[in-house]
């Protein structure tokens, strides 16, 4: 459910989470709704090239805590959730589906870029549901994919993050100061 809160006081109150409750359990529906705010991002060419897959099993986020130093994210987590550039970018009815490929396209370093904006939307669609998150790339992109089954030629592992409930609320991280950060002519 929704907080309602005013987004600017969302962003302030977004930071960093690693060690989550590890018993509170993300129904379909609401991180469907949390997904499908996040894919109102903006991206290039309105491509839409980024897929996202939810990684629920404690068995499996176990196995690909092996392949990342954030071990307390994959195991404390009510989820993880693994954003990906689908390289071919098909019209399907569902992703992750195997042998679908039909020919891979040049990959789009802009992917990233589209990748982020998802992402963070997430986060903050997260937020505003009482929920913390925490964006990470420190993971083997490769084991990844093997231990996920994923198509290496298709799916580009770029970012996942961890949602959950925090156990402790997490702080604000140090910021550089504003006026060392813009300028304006
Ligand atoms: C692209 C990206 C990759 C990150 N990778 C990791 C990671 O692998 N492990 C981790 O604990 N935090 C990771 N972080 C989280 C940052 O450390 C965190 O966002 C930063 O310290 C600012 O804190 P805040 O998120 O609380 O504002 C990542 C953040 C971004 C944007």
């Amino acid at each position: 459910m929704t907080t309602n809160q005013p987004i600017n006081d969302v962003m302030n109150a977004r930071h960093s989470v690693r060690t989550f409750d590890g018993v509170t359990t993300i129904k379909h529906a609401e991180m469907q709704a949390l997904l499908k705010t996040a894919f109102l991002a903006p991206s290039a060419l309105n491509l839409q090239p980024i897929r996202a897959l939810v990684i629920e099993s404690p068995m499996i986020r176990q196995q690909l805590a092996t392949a990342t130093g954030n071990i307390s994210q994959l195991t404390t987590a009510s989820a993880v959730v693994l954003f990906v550039n689908d390289r071919e970018n098909l019209a399907e009815k569902k992703p992750f589906l195997p042998a679908q490929q039909t020919g891979v396209k040049e990959h789009l370093d802009i992917a990233a870029l589209d990748c982020g904006l998802v992402a963070m939307q997430f986060m903050l669609a997260a937020k505003d549901h009482g929920y913390d998150t925490n964006p990470m790339t420190g993971f083997d992109h490769a084991a990844f994919s093997q231990i996920l089954n994923l198509d290496t030629a298709r799916y580009e592992p770029l970012l996942l993050v961890a949602i959950g409930k925090a156990v402790t609320a997490g702080k604000m991280a140090k910021h550089k100061a504003i006026k060392t950060l813009i300028d304006f002519q």
